[in-house]
C-alpha cells in the first residue's frame, strides 16, 4: 500500500516543512505549523504535465492580439467602481470579510441582479432554502441564477459544465474540499488546491469566478496569504456591525486602481449603493458644537466630506488615554505634540479622544487641520462653524501643507454647501478664489488658524 504523505503547513503565510517547526521561517509565527496530508506524486500526474506542455508554446507579445477588455458591469456602480470599471471576463476575485458583515448578501444581491447573465450561486455554507429566503427578502427571486449547495469541487465542476454559466459565485472558498487531497476543508493544502483549481477554470475558460472567504481573527484574508498571490482582485468588504455603512475596498486589483472605495448601506432588504456619501456621513446640527470639524478628504477618485469628533478630558488616571477610531493613533500623537510644542497647549495631562464619524478609517493627510482644529475645539469648548471645512496636511513645525487634488475638494465643499474652506497657502497656485463661491482661507501656520476660529 502506498505511504500516505504528509507535510506540515503554516497556517499563517502557507508555507510548506516536512517536520514541525515552533517558528515560520517564512513569517515568523510561532506555532502555525499544522500536520496535513498532501496528494502523492505518481507517474500519472508528471505525464499530463508533460502533454499540457505541449499544448502551450512561447508567442512573441507582438503576435498576441490585443483585445480591448471586455468588462461587464455587474450592474451595481459600487462593485463595478472597485473593481476599476466592472468585471473583467476570466477574473478571479476573493471577497473577504468578517463573518456577518454581508459578503453573502452583496454577492447574492450581484447574482441575482445581473442582466442577461447566467450566474450559477454556489453556496457550501447555506441551504437552498436559506438563500431562496435570502433572495425573497432582498426582493430579487426572479433572475438567471442557479443556486447549487454543494462543496466538491468535482461535483461542482460536473455542474458547471450542465448549466454553463457567465458567471460563478463560490461561498465561501474554506467549505470547498477537492478528492484530490485528504485533509479537511478549510486547510491550508485544500484552500490552495480548490482556488488553483478555480484558477485554471476561470483562465481557460474566461469565466469570472467571486471566491468568498472569511478572514482570519488577525485580520489577514482568509488566513494563508498565499491565496493573495493566486487571485486577480483581493476585495475587501469591512465595517463595524453597530454601523449601517460598510466599505468594499480593493487590496489588490491587477485591473485596476486600489485607491477606490464602494460603500455600501446595510438596509433590512440588503444594501444599498451609497453614491453620495458625503451627504450621509455628516450629521446634521441643530446647535454648533464643540470638538466637531468636516475634512475634505479624497478617498480614491471621489472627494468624500468627513467628519471628525474630539473630545479632551482632564486625565482621571496618572496616563491620559489616546484613542483613536479610524485614524491612524500614532498620527494623533505626532499632531497633539506638534500642539504642545508649537503652539502652547498643554495636553499632555488630557485624555484625547478621536472618531472618525460613519465607519470609516481615513489615511489621507488632508484631514490632519481638521483633526488638530477639533481637538482644540473641544479643548476651549468653542464650536467651529458647521460651514467651514479643511483640506490641509500639519507638518511636524505647525506649517500647513498643501494636499493634492485640491480643486475637486474645494469644488465638493462647494456643492454641500459650506461656506468656508481653510487650505494651505501653498495650494493656492492656479485657483482663481475670486470666482468660487466659497471663502478660501489660506494659512501657512496652524496658529494663524487659531486667531482666526477661536480669536
Ligand atoms: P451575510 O451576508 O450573511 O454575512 P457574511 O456572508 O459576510 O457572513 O450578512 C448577514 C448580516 O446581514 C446579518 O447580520 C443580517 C444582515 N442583513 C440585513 O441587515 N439585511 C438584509 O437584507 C440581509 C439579507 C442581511
Ligand atoms: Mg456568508
Amino acid at each position: 500500500m502506498a505511504k500516505v504523505k504528509t507535510a506540515f503547513f503554516c497556517q499563517e503565510c502557507g508555507a510548506q516543512s516536512a517536520k514541525w517547526i515552533g517558528k515560520c521561517p517564512s513569517c515568523g509565527e510561532w506555532n502555525t505549523y499544522v500536520e496535513e496530508v498532501i496528494e502523492k506524486p505518481t507517474p500519472g500526474n508528471s505525464l499530463r504535465a508533460s502533454q499540457k506542455l505541449a499544448t502551450s508554446r512561447p508567442r512573441l507579445i507582438a503576435d498576441i492580439e490585443a483585445r480591448e477588455e471586455q468588462r461587464f458591469t455587474s450592474a451595481n456602480k459600487e462593485l463595478d467602481r472597485v473593481l476599476g470599471g466592472g468585471i473583467v471576463p476570466g477574473a478571479l476575485i476573493l471577497v473577504g470579510g468578517e463573518p456577518g458583515i454581508g459578503k453573502s448578501t452583496l454577492m447574492l444581491q450581484v447574482a441575482l441582479n445581473i442582466p442577461n447573465k447566467k450566474v450559477l450561486y454556489i453556496s457550501g455554507e447555506e441551504s437552498d432554502l436559506q438563500i431562496k429566503m435570502r433572495a425573497q427578502r432582498l426582493g430579487l427571486t426572479d433572475s438567471n441564477c442557479y443556486i447549487l449547495t454543494e462543496t466538491n469541487t468535482e461535483t461542482i465542476f460536473h455542474h458547471i459544465n450542465d448549466v454553463n454559466p457567465d458567471l460563478l459565485v463560490i461561498d465561501s472558498v474554506q467549505t470547498l474540499t477537492t478528492p484530490s487531497i485528504e485533509s479537511s476543508a478549510g486547510s491550508i493544502s485544500q484552500i490552495r488546491e480548490c482556488s488553483s483549481e478555480f484558477q485554471k477554470f476561470s483562465k481557460e475558460n474566461g469565466i469570472p469566478v467571486f471566491l468568498i472567504g472569511h478572514i482570519t481573527k488577525e485580520g489577514s484574508l482568509a488566513g494563508p496569504k498565499l491565496l493573495e498571490h493566486m487571485v486577480d482582485t483581493v476585495l475587501q468588504f469591512e465595517g463595524d456591525h453597530n454601523h449601517m455603512y460598510r466599505i468594499l475596498r480593493s487590496q489588490k486589483n491587477r485591473f485596476g486602481s486600489t485607491s477606490e472605495l464602494g460603500i455600501f448601506e446595510m438596509r433590512n432588504d440588503g444594501l444599498r449603493e451609497v453614491s453620495n456619501p458625503s451627504e450621509i456621513l455628516l450629521t446634521h446640527r441643530d446647535e454648533p458644537m464643540s470638538g466637531i470639524t468636516v475634512s475634505a478628504t479624497i478617498e480614491g477618485m471621489r472627494p468624500i466630506m468627513i467628519e471628525t469628533q474630539a473630545l479632551i478630558s482632564t486625565a482621571a488616571y496618572g496616563t491620559p488615554q489616546r484613542s483613536s477610531t479610524g485614524f491612524d493613533v500614532r498620527r494623533l500623537n505626532m499632531l497633539l505634540a506638534v500642539l504642545e510644542k508649537r503652539c502652547g497647549f498643554r495636553l499632555s495631562i488630557k485624555d484625547v479622544f478621536l472618531n472618525i464619524t460613519g465607519g470609516l478609517r481615513v489615511d489621507d493627510p488632508a484631514i490632519d487641520l481638521g483633526v488638530i482644529c477639533a481637538i482644540l475645539s473641544s479643548s476651549e469648548d468653542v464650536a467651529v462653524s458647521d460651514k467651514a471645512c479643511f483640506a490641509a496636511e500639519v507638518g511636524l513645525t505647525g506649517e500647513i501643507r498643501p494636499v493634492n487634488r485640491i480643486e475637486q475638494r474645494i469644488a465638493e465643499a462647494q456643492k454641500l454647501g459650506f461656506e468656508e474652506i481653510f487650505i494651505s497657502r501653498y495650494s493656492l497656485k492656479g485657483i482663481d478664489v475670486k470666482s468660487l463661491g466659497i471663502k478660501i482661507h489660506s494659512v501657512a501656520k496652524v496658529e494663524e488658524v487659531f486667531s482666526i476660529l477661536f480669536g
